[in-house]
């Protein structure tokens, strides 16, 4: 099963900026800790980041018939963009919004999230942890929703043997 992790913009320049705000980590070393929690777990895990809207509605439609679990901080797309939302609506895969600071303790214009109400969940205010966080609960329902799909699958052919 694939988890697809998608990152705003200014995401590309955590370690440099603003580092009492988001710490000094890195975001390949971000990236380094999730894709070792996705080996450990036998799942499989895409990075993208860009800082461009556009780009980023594309990465989430290509995720239609080949992701499982989307993890997605929008950083500034989070407070403007109904394209972003919209697309995670389109493509009804579990969706996680992450975030490493806690936008509601900070300015006025960052406290409304245009995705939160098309996401699974949300993470916010735990730093770079966030992302591992978000992958264990977005692991756990990952396996729900697959065990949930070949319990219909085997119901389906349960069906057929009794047609028969
Ligand atoms: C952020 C919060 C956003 O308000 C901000 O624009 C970011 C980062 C965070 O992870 O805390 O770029 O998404």
């Amino acid at each position: 099963m694939k988890i697809v992790v998608i990152q705003g913009p200014n995401l590309n320049m955590l370690g440099i900026r603003e580092q009492n705000i988001y710490g000094s980590i890195k975001l390949e070393d971000i990236h380094e800790q999730m894709k070792q929690l996705a080996v450990q777990n036998e799942f499989e895990i895409e990075f993208f980041q860009s800082n461009l809207e556009g780009e980023i509605v594309d990465r989430i439609q290509e995720c239609l018939g080949d992701a499982n679990g989307i993890i997605i901080n929008p950083a500034a797309y989070t407070h403007t963009s109904i394209a972003i939302r919209d697309a995670i609506s389109a493509v009804q895969i579990p969706t996680i919004e992450v975030h490493l600071s806690n936008i509601h303790q900070r300015e006025e214009f960052r406290h409304k999230s245009f995705i939160a109400p098309v996401c699974l969940g949300q993470i916010i205010g735990m730093g770079a942890n966030g992302y591992r966080l978000a992958m264990m609960g977005l692991m756990q329902v990952m396996h729900e929703v697959e065990a949930f799909r070949q319990a219909q699958i085997n119901g389906q052919k349960d069906k057929v043997e009794v047609d028969k």
